[in-house]
């Protein structure tokens, strides 16, 4: 299977990529390759590797800096995801995500 791991360094990304990477073929990437937030290049990556599923490891996980990096913390786990599932109901595949914490107000 082609799977996508989007953040690849952080926890979730580096520990995925160790376990599915004997068994499946990898895109693993990180932030200074695609940034999920910009859907063209989210679109063009998704295109060219044309994974069976993605797996959302990217994220905004400062917690604390969530409540004054609100539109950051947006962009990477609001438009991010959504960028993604864009791209999945643009080119096929599945995307796996888990909700990342937020902050309390809207945008
Ligand atoms: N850790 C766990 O035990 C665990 C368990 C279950 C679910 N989760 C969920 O999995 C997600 C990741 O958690 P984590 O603990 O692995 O976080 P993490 O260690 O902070 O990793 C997040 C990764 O996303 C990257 N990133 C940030 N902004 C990005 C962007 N715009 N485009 C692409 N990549 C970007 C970060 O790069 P930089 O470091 O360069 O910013 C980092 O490598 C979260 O939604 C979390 O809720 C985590």
């Amino acid at each position: 299977m082609k799977i996508m791991i989007a953040g690849n360094r952080g926890q979730l990304g580096s520990d995925s990529e160790i376990v599915l990477g004997t068994d499946h073929e990898l895109l693993a990437i990180d932030l200074d390759e695609l940034d999920i937030t910009n859907l063209s290049d989210v679109q063009n990556v998704v295109q060219d590797f044309s994974p069976h599923v993605i797996l959302n490891c990217a994220a905004y996980t400062l917690v604390d800096k969530c409540e004054t990096e609100k539109e950051l913390a947006w962009n990477v786990n609001v438009i991010g995801p959504k960028n993604l599932a864009l791209s999945v109901g643009k080119y096929g595949g599945r995307l796996i995500h888990k909700r990342s914490e937020m902050p309390s107000t809207n945008m």
